[in-house]
């Protein structure tokens, strides 16, 4: 098999390649990413060597560009990823994320549809896609598969409208996908402009941590690598033209959960209890802010045997661990540019 993975580069796209490598080294595994702020070849270095791995870098808005590779390569499965993928950078942006989250996708559908026309049998296009799309919960209930799309944000609006094409080429041309839509990650390699992630280089730094609004507001968390485990689930044994649920039945408040991470980062520093806590600021809300994701994953488990298999404590202090271990990664990635957007976000 040809398998394209767009967005390798990335946080999630990394771990599902190197899964991917490790355990079908017979499949050519191709990731094309345009290496954005968000893409780093380093998250890949252990694996760039595999005999079974090209790097191709491009950007998925590059109608030509795609058709070409289409072409040159005869993919016959593709993991879609690449993505805008942060709230805040969509609310000072929205363009972006149209381009590369709804032209970027139809155009990867265009590239597979004419490619894949004339025999559908044994090929995929699997979206990858956020339970953000749902918009918010109340205090009760969870997102079903069923739930109506209710999008709240520019990211969950790109988001939408690529899963809506998705299923749109599905339903007009026939063309074979699966669509996953998952709760909050977090793990090694996550770019430090999400909460968990921005938090722990902050704790290291002695910065503020810029809590949004009270706090209150509660998200469901996945470990990454179970997230690239059902990735790799789903693409291989999914219904065709289904959506999948996935999430870590773990919903936290965000300020327990800073709280939680603050207690871990003070025993890994060997700090004083309490310390990182001090750094806690309540800063002002982000606008149409959601106030509560939480999945219904029984669909996957029932159908699929699939459940998170790192409990929250275990999965942050992996998290943590590599982080403290990684400081070069780190430091790479906050320097430049990074401290640009830092500044334009929270001074
Ligand atoms: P990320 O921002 O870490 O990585 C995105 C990757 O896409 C980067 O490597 C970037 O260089 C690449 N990219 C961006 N624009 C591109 C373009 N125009 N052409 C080619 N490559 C481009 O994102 P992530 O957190 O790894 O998310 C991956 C996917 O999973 C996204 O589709 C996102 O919507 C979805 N998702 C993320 C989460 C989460 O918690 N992070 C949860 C559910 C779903
Ligand atoms: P984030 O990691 O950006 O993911 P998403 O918005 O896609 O769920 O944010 C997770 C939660 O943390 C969300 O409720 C917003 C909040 N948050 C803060 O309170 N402060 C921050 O600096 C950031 C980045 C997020």
């Amino acid at each position: 098999m040809n398998i394209l993975i767009t967005g390798g580069a990335g946080f999630i796209g990394s771990h599902v390649i190197r899964r991917l490598i490790k355990n079908y080294p017979d499949y050519n595994i191709y990731n094309l990413d345009a290496l954005t702020y968000a893409g780093n070849l380093e998250n890949l270095r252990d694996i760039e060597d595999a005999s079974n791995y090209t790097f191709l870098k491009g950007d998925i808005v590059d109608e030509s560009y795609i058709n070409e590779i289409f072409k040159k390569y005869n993919f016959n499965g593709v993991i879609h990823l690449a993505a805008e993928s942060h709230v805040d950078r969509s609310i000072s942006d929205p363009l972006a994320f149209v381009k590369t989250n709804i032209f970027g996708t139809v155009n990867l559908l265009n590239a597979a549809r004419n490619l894949w026309k004339d025999d559908f049998s044994n090929k995929r296009f699997y979206h990858v896609s956020t339970d953000e799309v749902y918009g918010s919960l109340g205090s009760e209930g969870l997102f079903l598969e069923t739930t109506a799309y209710d999008p709240n944000s520019p990211y969950s609006a790109s988001k939408a409208s690529s899963d809506h094409f998705v299923r749109a080429y599905g339903e007009t041309y026939g063309l074979p996908y699966v669509i996953t839509n998952c709760s909050n990650n977090y793990g090694p390699n996550h770019f430090p402009e999400k909460l968990i992630p921005l938090f722990i280089n902050n704790i290291i730094e002695g910065k503020p941590l810029p809590v949004y609004g009270d706090g209150k507001y509660t998200r469901d968390w996945l470990f990454v690598e179970d997230h690239a485990r059902a990735i790799d689930l789903v693409f291989h044994k999914g219904r065709n033209h289904e959506t999948y649920n996935i999430g870590g039945f773990n919903e936290w408040q965000n300020i327990d959960l800073v709280q939680l991470l603050c207690r871990q980062m003070d025993k890994k520093l060997d700090k004083p209890a309490g310390t990182s806590e001090k750094l806690i600021t309540y800063v002002k809300d982000r606008p149409g802010h959601d106030l509560r994701y939480a999945i219904d994953a029984s669909k996957i488990h029932k159908e699929l045997g699939w459940k998170p298999s790192v409990t929250f404590e275990q999965g942050l202090e992996r998290t943590i661990d590599w982080y403290l271990e990684n400081e070069d990664w780190l430091n790479s990635v906050t320097s430049g540019l990074y401290q640009e957007y830092y500044k334009k976000m929270y001074n």
